[in-house]
């Protein structure tokens, strides 16, 4: 800590009104290290973790890493104060009142010497923090240098009059955890603490430019305002200093020369200050590519700050886009055109590091978001990593810059409260002066779930009048009292609800009293087995004009990779930490010895459990099944069969032709039919009948360059007419012995280890757990139905059993099972099975009814026909087309972090079991089945609180649903729509059973 003179018992954790001390101004300055030397400082720190700020230091010093978090580090814990990572979503950590914060308060020292380069005398000295978790204050050589706030913006601070250029100098970066700025920093995340960013030391001539503001239009229109400081003479300038630009354009650079205009009208209005120098640099640029997701066009633009002597003093160079964001009516338009925002809510966020990303992190999640469709992200809930915003320019991607304010345990108390004023407007201003010039930010956004109060329209009044060329959102201001988005905004350009359904969002862009475009800031939460009904969210919203789209809550799913110890290797260790051995995880799944882990396991308290694993990729970037869903919806090449049977293609993108994709069709049609040749002589002829035909499909594969899946448009030539039995070449009943029932009535056959019964229940998804909706499952006891045998009866060498399930109160379930012996046309017998259930009137929602069996052991490949190869559900069924797939079963089973219902197909037409050496199984279903065959029973999932607590069963479960409840996305949001919930009433299905 600075050494505070007593008198002024200056405690910069618990004073809201504090949000710096002698912090420099942001600014968007990139300078070249020819022009301005940079000394990073990264590496191992002589660190102490303190139980509070007060806390005296220990004579000796441990090691740690910058950037890194304390919270997932292995180091020497002098004082004990074991601070692990902690998971709350909305609730505070700790009960204190704002700005309070508790006794024991994790302070994290860090120190290290460094030697100033000798030249560097003269130079103005920049001390640059990335991040700091939550307050930092620094010093150098003793003197302190500076306070900042704001856990997700970089600190700098002068120390040129404390630094001693040709020596040993030393930093000490002191970081407090909880501070008054922590009830604003309040997002639905780990809590960490550290330094969570580059820290540099960079020096500038004492001429320098304070800031460049680039205005860049879609027509070429280009301006750039740039503000001139001097730490010599007093900061006085001296006068005739000049500015120059240059941009790099295909046809060669463009030399642009300071606006003479804006001098002279600055000069004439007597506006010209001694110590605030202003210039414009200002050009129509011929023939520019305008900017886009689509087509990321970026121009190089250096500009420079020269002396009086011509000589240079300070040079920023940055890539820029050419592109305009306009607000039409209720239309958001990028270069005049109505985009839609196909996006994804982005935390900085890493499962060894806590917080700390790499570049190379955040290309890997753009290339992974590209591959898949999105072209927009929100980076909720603050400014990303600044690396981030250079991916997003070059990759292309419509950004929502978040200022990083999210009250949200006490959102109402501090939205109004004059004493957090300053930290508002501190947090968004910052945000905008470091981001504007990134031509990917089309919006600016003023937090997350901090209500709405005057402090938000102070916010929102900054912005307006420092960038005027973008739309400002914010949530919690769309909303009036009754919850309708009818009222005036001052606060928001756009209608931006998060996880409104899609009858309220049609209703609205419908109802004649829109005002404005409506994009969801969060919709479809990703949480476990999820994203039910995106595809009708997007049929909606491509069809209704007001409606241009929304972000995904949300990309991550933040399990921290976690050491397992003790003997028995599964007692909850440690953050396994930024060192953690590579092969700890692959697939989405940890290795022995490993689990993801989510609030709570690491003795967190109070938290949240399982609601941070809420993303569309697992914790090491492995897509979810999600993703081929989301990428399919976002398909650039759209089909339609006309009525005349002719194929229309349609480009569904924006700014780009088709030259980027190749697409080769993949045709599905098959089956055989037995044929009667009828018998005739010689030279004799008649007509015979063509078999009913099986379904015939064409899929288009659609691929870019590089050979990455793009989409998937599949047509239907001709639908299947064929029955059950010819499907299953079955050409009649066999009368050879009596179907083997045991005492209970139950089907003995060689493929069961255990029969087939009757199943309608699923382990909870998190949807049905967070939604509520298996607690009433559990009421009704439909874990649990208990099977009775009513009846057997043998007719005609058929035999029907009828069973009875007891739920507990929704009353009983009847189940009958009809088996008939087949016979097909090569000789081998088999089974034809019909089975009915009648669901009583009180069993409303159920998650399935269908039937369950276990297969003897040894089956290890499941070839099928339906949806694949990856997971489906009725209401997440849009990628994956309809074909002839080949899987393992292992590989069937998707790991989601807290096991639940997973691994189905959907619209499963047949499939077959086989192993090596096994006797394995044809079956064919009766009509498009969801289908599943794992290794886990339910029960055995929802048993599990993590992935690694499954054991694998030797046999394979196996589920055919005549129906299966939609996954919808209930654990924040709507639930699946009415039509994929399954209510009482009488269900048929029937299948086949023949050897392989
Ligand atoms: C939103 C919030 C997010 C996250 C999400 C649930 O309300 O803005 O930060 O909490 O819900 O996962
Ligand atoms: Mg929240």
């Amino acid at each position: 800590m600075p050494e505070h003179h007593p008198a002024v018992p200056l405690r910069p954790w618990d004073s809201p009104e504090t949000v710096s001390w002698r912090r420099l101004p942001m600014h968007a300055v990139i300078r070249p290290d020819t022009v301005s030397p940079a000394l990073p400082l990264d590496g191992s720190w002589r660190f102490q973790l303190l139980p509070a700020p007060e806390a005296p230091l220990a004579g000796r010093w441990a090691e740690i890493d910058v950037p890194g978090c304390w919270t997932v580090q292995d180091f020497d814990d002098i004082h004990g104060v074991n601070d692990l990572p902690q998971y709350t979503n909305i609730q505070m950590p700790w009960p204190e009142l704002p700005p309070r914060v508790p006794a024991a308060n994790p302070t994290g020292v860090f120190e290290r010497d460094l030697d100033l380069p000798a030249e560097w005398a003269g130079r103005r000295i920049v001390l640059h923090i990335g991040a700091a978790e939550s307050v930092l204050t620094a010093t150098f050589n003793g003197t302190p240098v500076g306070i900042g706030k704001d856990s997700h913006l970089a600190g700098e601070f002068d120390v040129t009059d404390a630094a001693r250029p040709g020596e040993r100098n030393t930093v000490r970066l002191t970081v407090v955890k909880w501070s008054d700025a922590t009830f604003i920093e309040d997002q639905d995340q780990w809590w960490h603490g550290g330094i969570t960013r580059p820290v540099r030391l960079y020096a500038t001539d004492p001429l320098h430019l304070a800031d460049v503001q680039i205005t860049a239009d879609a027509s070429g229109g280009l301006s750039v305002a740039l503000s001139v400081r001097t730490t010599a003479d007093g900061g006085i300038l001296p006068s005739g200093w000049t500015v120059s630009g240059v941009l790099e354009n295909p046809s060669g650079p463009l030399e642009i020369a300071a606006d003479q205009d804006f001098a002279d009208a600055c000069t004439a209005s007597g506006r010209v200050s001694d110590f605030l120098g202003e210039a414009r640099l200002n050009a129509a640029v011929p023939g520019v590519q305008p900017w886009s997701a689509e087509i990321p066009a970026l121009y190089d633009l250096t500009v420079r700050l020269h002396h009086p002597d011509g000589t240079l003093a300070d040079e920023s160079r940055q890539r820029i886009g050419f592109r305009d964001v306009k607000i039409s009516g209720t239309d958001l338009l990028v270069n005049g055109v109505r985009v839609y925002v196909r996006g994804v809510n982005r935390h900085d966020f890493h499962p060894l590091t806590g917080r700390v990303v790499t570049p190379d992190d955040l290309r890997a999640d753009l290339n992974l978001l590209k591959a898949y469709g999105f072209n927009a992200v929100r980076t909720s809930h603050y400014p990303p990593d600044p690396a981030l915003l250079g991916l997003t320019d070059e990759l292309g991607f419509y950004v929502v810059d978040e200022a990083d304010i999210e009250s949200h345990e006490h959102a109402h108390e501090i939205a109004d409260d004059p004493r957090y004023l300053a930290a508002f407007t501190d947090r968004v201003s910052r945000m905008a002066l470091r981001d504007k010039n990134h031509p990917s930010i089309i919006i600016w956004s003023l937090g997350n779930e901090s209500d709405y109060g005057a402090n938000h329209d102070a916010a929102a009044g900054w912005l307006r009048r420092y960038d005027p060329t973008r739309p400002i959102q914010y949530e919690g201001a769309i909303k009036d009292d009754e919850g309708h988005w009818d009222k005036p905004q001052t606060a928001s350009d756009i209608l931006c609800p998060m996880y409104a359904s899609i009858e309220a969002i049609t209703a609205h862009a419908r109802s004649g009293r829109q005002t404005m475009p409506l994009i969801q800031c969060e919709y479809s939460h990703a949480m476990g087995n999820s994203n039910g009904t995106l595809a009708e969210y997007w049929q909606a919203i491509e069809s209704t004009p007001g409606l241009q789209g929304g972000f995904i809550w949300e990309f991550w799913d933040h399990g921290i990779l976690q050491r397992l110890d003790g003997k028995d290797g599964k007692a909850p260790g440690r953050p396994a930490g930024p060192a953690a051995d590579p092969a700890a995880y692959a697939g989405g799944v940890t290795a022995p010895g490993y689990r993801w882990a989510y609030g709570g396991d690491f003795g967190d308290t109070p938290n949240d459990g399982n609601f941070c694993a809420d993303g569309v990729v697992f914790p090491d970037r492995t897509p979810k099944p999600a993703m081929a869903e989301h990428r399919e919806l976002a398909a650039p090449v759209r089909l339609e069969l006309t009525p005349d049977g002719e194929v229309r293609v349609t480009n569904h993108q924006h700014f780009r032709d088709l030259s980027w994709l190749t697409a080769q069709w993949r045709l599905e049609a098959g089956g055989t039919a037995p044929a009667d040749l009828p018998d005739l002589a010689p030279g004799a002829s008649a007509v015979i009948p063509l078999p009913p035909v099986a379904e015939a499909l064409a899929t288009l594969r659609v691929t870019s360059a590089d050979g990455t899946l793009v989409c998937t448009p599949q047509l239907t030539l001709r639908p299947d007419d064929r029955d059950l039995l010819t499907r299953a070449d079955a050409v009649g009943i066999s009368s050879v012995s009596p179907i083997p029932l045991d005492d209970d009535g139950l089907l003995v056959h060689p493929l069961f280890a255990s029969a087939p019964t009757l199943s309608v229940w699923r382990a909870p998804t998190d949807n049905d757990r967070w939604g509520g909706i298996a607690e009433r499952w559990q009421a009704q006891g439909l874990d649990a139905v208990q099977r009775k045998l009513v009846s057997v009866e043998r007719r005609a060498g058929r035999v029907a059993v009828l069973a009875e399930y007891a739920t507990d109160c929704a009353g009983t379930i009847r189940h009958e099972q009809v088996v008939t012996p087949l016979v097909r046309a090569d000789g081998l017998s088999g089974l034809l099975i019909e089975e009915t259930a009648v669901l009583p009137d009180a069993l409303t929602d159920v998650p399935r009814v269908g039937t369950v069996f276990e297969t003897v052991p040894g089956l290890t490949t499941l070839d099928w026909y339906g949806h694949g190869p990856g997971e489906t559900y009725p209401d997440r069924r849009a990628s994956d087309p309809v074909g002839h797939h080949r899987s393992s079963v292992d590989a069937l089973f998707t790991p989601y972090l807290r096991p639940q219902e997973s691994g189905g197909r959907n619209a499963v037409r047949h499939f077959a079991l086989a192993g090596p050496g096994v006797a394995g199984a044809t079956i064919h279903l009766d009509a498009p089945r969801q289908v599943s065959v794992t290794r886990y029973r339910a029960a055995d999932l929802a048993a599990a609180a993590h992935h690694d607590e499954l054991v694998p069963r030797a046999a394979c479960v196996v589920h055919l649903d005549a129906a299966h409840r939609g996954l919808g996305t209930a654990s924040c949001g709507p639930d699946t729509l009415p039509r994929y919930l399954i209510g009482p009433g009488t269900y048929r299905w029937s299948w086949t059973l023949f050897p392989a």
